[in-house]
């Protein structure tokens, strides 16, 4: 499920080139460089369908892919870079909050976490916005090939603390290596469980 017909659909700038809003949706938001777009490859078995990038800011648009015909997988420009201009910055919120909150197809979001950092404030404020905007949030734990066993629990109890201040937070955390495909079937199971 889910892997195998993944499609590059499209990248989109503004609302009104969003594409038909004619299947399930989900997701996937998150710091600059915290592996949204390694964790689309991995789900889709593909392995550059998502750009990747060393540099920070490289995914700059909402981009829609497939997963079989049944979702749409959507990656979403990563924040908290410093570099970024204010204008950008705004400019990014605003089409964030109008893809959040208008987006009626939209299932789930998943909000990725690099396991080695834990939740920092500009996570916060995403999860105050999906609580705005009463869209389901899941966190997604990255990397954890990068960190040892002793790590991943401090991380996992920081992350259950600050979820608990959120009403949209969907309690089951998700452990993921786009490096070792650690959690990968676990996560393609939970999307293709959603309805
Ligand atoms: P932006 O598009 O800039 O917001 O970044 P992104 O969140 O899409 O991150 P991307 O997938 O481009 O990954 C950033 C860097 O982290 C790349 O060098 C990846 O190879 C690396 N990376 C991503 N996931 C993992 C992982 O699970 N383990 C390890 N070791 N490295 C990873
Ligand atoms: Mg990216």
């Amino acid at each position: 499920l889910l892997t195998g017909q993944a499609d590059f659909i499209k990248g989109v700038v503004a609302m009104d080139g969003l594409p038909p809003a004619d299947r399930m949706e989900v997701c996937f938001a998150g710091r600059s460089n915290v592996g949204k777009s390694s964790l689309i490859n991995a789900l889709t078995g593909r392995r550059a369908i998502a750009r990747t990038s060393n540099t920070p800011g490289r995914t700059q648009e909402i981009n829609f892919f497939t997963a079989g015909d049944s979702h749409y997988l959507v990656d979403l420009p990563g924040y908290g870079f410093a570099k970024a201009p204010v204008p950008v910055v705004e400019k990014w919120q605003r089409l964030l909050k109008a893809y959040l909150s208008g987006r009626a197809t939209l299932r789930r979001a998943f909000l990725l976490v690099d396991m080695r950092h834990g939740v920092k404030e500009v996570d916060a404020e995403i999860m105050r916005m999906l609580d705005t905007s009463a869209v389901t949030f899941q966190v997604v734990l990255t990397k954890a090939d990068k960190i040892g066993a002793s790590a991943r629990e401090k991380t996992l109890a920081q992350v259950r603390e600050k979820l608990s201040k959120h009403a949209a937070a969907y309690p089951e955390l998700v452990v993921t290596s786009s490096e070792t495909g650690d959690g990968i079937a676990n996560l393609r199971a939970i999307i293709a469980g959603l309805t």
